[in-house]
């Protein structure tokens, strides 16, 4: 288990929190259907229009770097939404078979043409996969919209369809200004800890994967 922050190249990008604060308690029923208006209405309710930008290009070839992986190998991602992740890794690991789960049928109605073939609507706390059938497991900003029980789960299904490596990012802060800029900002996340919260919950669960945090600025 490894603490490693593999989205470092990820932009970040600065956050209208007041705005979102305002418009929060009426938004977040909204958002948490994970459907149009979280992907493509406004920033008030989600992301204020989901669409691929080739962001995520460095972050497959940090995860095809760090992990060794060829095209003998099998990713999933959980909680895929449309499928940019798994898109890029198709263009940095050519041959590299992919899936994707997420539960939102608007995200993968709209998922990009070469990945929607390989993506699946569930819940990531109980995976339609075999034990050990992925070299790659990750789950980037998703596990902690589950409540704790189900979060456990969730964390569980990784490492039981995992053969070999996982990678879990999940909202966190370091400090009282980020916790309280978290809670002002975020519309879906029921499970949420410090860093220390998040490391007792992985260890407790024998979870062998990788992990970073999100952290609102
Ligand atoms: C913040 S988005 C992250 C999407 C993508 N991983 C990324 O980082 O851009 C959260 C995603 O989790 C999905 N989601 C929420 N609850 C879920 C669940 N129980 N099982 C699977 N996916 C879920 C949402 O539909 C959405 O696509």
């Amino acid at each position: 288990m490894r603490e490693v922050n593999l989205l470092d190249s990820y932009p970040r990008t600065k956050r209208p929190i007041r705005e979102r604060e305002q418009a929060k308690l009426l938004q977040r029923e909204t958002a948490r259907q994970f459907g149009r208006e979280y992907f493509d209405g406004d920033r008030t309710q989600g992301y204020g229009g989901y669409r691929y930008d080739g962001r995520w290009i460095s972050v497959a070839k940090r995860m095809q770097e760090f992990y060794g992986l060829g095209s003998e190998h099998r990713i999933l991602d959980v909680g895929c939404a449309k499928g940019f992740l798994l898109h890029d890794f198709l263009q940095v690991t050519p041959g590299v078979r992919v899936a994707g789960l997420d539960i939102s049928a608007y995200a993968l109605e709209h998922a990009m043409d070469d990945v929607r073939p390989f993506v699946v609507i569930g819940s990531a706390d109980r995976l339609p996969f075999a034990d050990r059938s992925f070299d790659l497991v990750i789950s980037i900003n998703t596990i902690h919209n589950l409540e704790l029980d189900r979060c456990r789960h969730a964390i569980l299904e990784m490492g039981r369809v995992s053969r070999a490596h996982k990678y879990v990012q999940v909202d966190s802060f370091l400090t009282d200004e980020q916790k309280e800029n978290f809670e002002r900002w975020q519309l879906t996340a029921l499970t949420y800890f410090a860093p220390d919260g998040w490391r007792r919950l992985f260890r407790e669960l024998d979870y062998a994967g990788d992990y970073y945090w999100t952290i609102t600025e």
